[in-house]
């Protein structure tokens, strides 16, 4: 124990009254018993201090750090709270998000029913014009075959109303016929113009080809006699229509007629000879019969 050599050993023997060094007589070595513990306590409480001392040191350090740690973990959950309430918000965004993606998503769906709907009416729409198409165009080919018949049927119709003759009696010589006891339909034998061959120069009748108001004129010629005249009638259908008729004793007379007929198609007109009459005809033609078609009915 005696041995220690610090500083504090040192201070605490010049405390106690008692310089010694080390150099000492033996003599010294043998001192009292309490004398000794009391140093020995002195040095113990002296070491004990400089522990609690640096003890002390210790536990200031140690406080700091316990604050600066404390400090720490306080600024930690500081963050942490806000890293939570940034959590919490980012939450709240994202289900905020997610309800606008749904009804969003909810729209997109109507609006591709709209879509399809449309599509549908559209295709409808489509066929039922395609439909209409098809109509139209029989329609137009039915129009079309119509307007050709129509024409047709015009050009046939002008062609009909292009009715038109003109004959004298003989076509060659000269002669007399009659007088004759029994009605003798005239036969004109020289055509001048027969435009629709209506007058059939082989029987002198005239056979209505439409419907229509005809004009017919007849002129004959015959010689004066005491017992003959010169006369005929104009016919249609077997009836007696108008009469050209002279009589004088003498020289040659004339006689003419003409009438304006409605004649319904196939109608027949045509001149007799009047009974017990005559008529004469020469190469320079004295006797004619004509018909016209003045317009259809
Ligand atoms: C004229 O009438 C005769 C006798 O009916 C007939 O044979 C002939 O074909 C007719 N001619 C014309 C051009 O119609």
């Amino acid at each position: 124990m005696l041995s220690m050599k610090t500083a504090g050993a040192v201070l605490l023997l010049l405390w106690s009254g008692q310089v010694v060094t080390a150099a000492d007589s033996p003599r010294e070595t043998c001192q009292p018993v309490i004398p000794t513990l009391l140093k020995e306590m002195s040095v113990l409480i002296a070491e004990q201090r400089v522990e609690l001392t640096h003890t002390k040191t210790q536990l200031q350090a140690m406080e700091t750090r316990l604050r600066a740690s404390e400090s720490k973990a306080e600024a930690m959950e500081t963050r942490l709270r806000a890293s939570e309430s940034k959590a919490e918000a980012m939450e709240t965004r994202l289900r905020a998000s997610e309800s606008k993606a749904e009804a969003m998503e909810t729209r997109l769906r109507a609006s591709e029913s709209k879509a399809e709907a449309m599509e549908t009416r559209l295709r409808a729409s489509e066929s039922k014009a395609e439909a209409m198409e098809t109509r139209l165009r029989a329609s137009e080919s039915k129009a079309e075959a119509m307007e050709t018949r129509l024409k047709g049927n015009l050009r046939r119709e002008r062609e009909q109303s292009r009715v038109s003759f003109s004959a004298a009696l003989l076509a060659q010589g000269r002669r007399t016929i009659g007088p004759s006891p029994v009605p003798l339909t005239l036969v004109f034998e020289l055509v001048f113009t027969n435009s629709g061959n209506a007058y059939n120069s082989s029987t002198g009748i005239f056979t209505a080809p439409i419907r229509g108001v005809y004009f017919f004129v007849v002129f004959v010629y015959g010689y004066g006699s005491g017992a003959t005249a010169t006369g005929v009638s104009l016919h249609k259908n077997g009836e007696h229509v108008v009469l050209a008729y002279a009589q004088q004793t003498t020289y040659v007379v004339q006689p003419s007629n003409g009438a304006s007929l409605l004649l319904e198609k196939g109608d027949e007109v045509y001149v007799e000879l009047w009974p017990n009459s005559w008529v004469h005809d020469a190469e320079i033609h004295h006797c004619t019969f004509s018909g016209h078609l003045l317009f259809p009915m």
